[in-house]
């Protein structure tokens, strides 16, 4: 576990440590000077995570940071149990990205009194005490869901009415899916021809997208535009939507979020319409952080992230050199 240390004694036990091992590498060396890091991921429910998951995994490598990691399934109950068992453990730092916003208040005190510093990534919570964390890394998910209503309101400019929306929501209660929907909500409230008739969640996945499609297509037979929280629901919706026998991209216009290789790779063949970028590559500014926070040093409170959008051209250009 790492132990602050004055800066004086850190200089003398750092001369001492290298006269000792005959000049070796001090910062990697596997001693009691390493930082432990625990986190709790939410799962490996889309390619956006499991992209999220060896970001975090290697930078975590590179930074010289021992990794304890904890797949919670989709499930509140396992972050609570794996964050609780990091205090047993005497982590230094704790970083989790939320399944859910709310529930999270008990737990962060019992982290909190424990004095280890919590950091949260991709996801938010809606605690009112900003002081059970030291800050938050990731996207902003409003914006994201304003630039897929904003590229739909562009794209049916002089065109009459109805526009007939599905929405395909993520996990129920996490912040990505309730930011989103109001986003998008906030985009198109300005012109009424624009209805969402149907919306629901598919929980991040590929398989539930496409099952929640299915039931779209069965329920309403004038679908013009599907809006997915993610690439994954798209995917799976796509499935479906051919199932069908309908042309997704041409006969329903689709719009997701994340721009994983497989969903820019749906963007550039045309069946899907327009991605918002959503980036997993936190790891190695996480590690940053954690390893300022042990020192006790001043972080920001929000870190966000830098993203874009895609068209299909856009796709195009950018598949090559995709690294998720
Ligand atoms: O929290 C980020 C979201 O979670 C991603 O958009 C989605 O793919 C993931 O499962």
């Amino acid at each position: 576990m790492f132990k602050k240390v004055p800066a004086a004694l850190a200089a003398g036990l750092l001369t001492l440590v290298l006269t000792a091992c005959g000049g070796g590498d001090a910062g990697s060396g596997g001693g009691s000077d390493r930082i432990t890091l625990g986190f709790s991921q939410v799962g490996a429910e889309s390619g956006w995570r499991t992209a999220n998951t060896k970001s975090v995994q290697e930078a975590a490598k590179e930074a010289g940071i021992d990794l304890k990691f904890s797949d919670a399934q989709q499930k509140q109950e396992n972050q609570i149990k794996a964050i609780r068992s990091f205090i047993q453990q005497k982590v230094d730092a704790i970083a989790f990205s939320p399944v859910v916003e709310s529930g999270w208040d008990t737990v962060l005190k019992e982290v909190k009194d424990a004095g280890i510093p919590v950091i949260l990534t991709d996801r938010a919570v809606d605690s009112a005490d900003t002081s059970l964390y030291r800050t938050f890394i990731g996207s902003d998910f409003v914006i994201e869901g304003q630039k897929s209503g904003e590229w739909l309101v562009k794209e049916y400019e002089g065109e009459s009415g109805p526009v007939n929306i599905v929405e395909l929501q993520g996990t129920t209660g996490s912040a990505p899916a309730n930011d989103r929907k109001k986003g998008f909500g906030e985009a198109i409230a300005a012109d009424p021809k624009f209805k969402i008739i149907a919306s629901q969640t598919g929980d991040f996945t590929r398989a539930k997208g496409k099952e929640v499609m299915e039931a779209f297509l069965k329920a309403h037979k004038d679908i013009d535009v599907l809006f997915a929280h993610n690439d994954d629901m798209g995917l799976g919706a796509i499935e479906a939507i051919e199932g069908a026998g309908l042309k997704p991209g041409t006969d329903i216009k689709i719009i997701t979020i994340d721009a994983v290789r497989d969903g820019m790779q749906a963007l550039a063949d045309g069946k899907i319409n327009f991605i918002a970028e959503c980036s997993p590559l936190l790891g190695p500014q996480l590690m940053d952080l954690v390893k300022k926070a042990v020192k006790g040093e001043q972080i920001p409170q929000r870190v966000l992230t830098e993203e874009t959008t895609f068209t299909p051209e856009q796709a195009k250009t950018a598949l090559p050199d995709r690294k998720y």
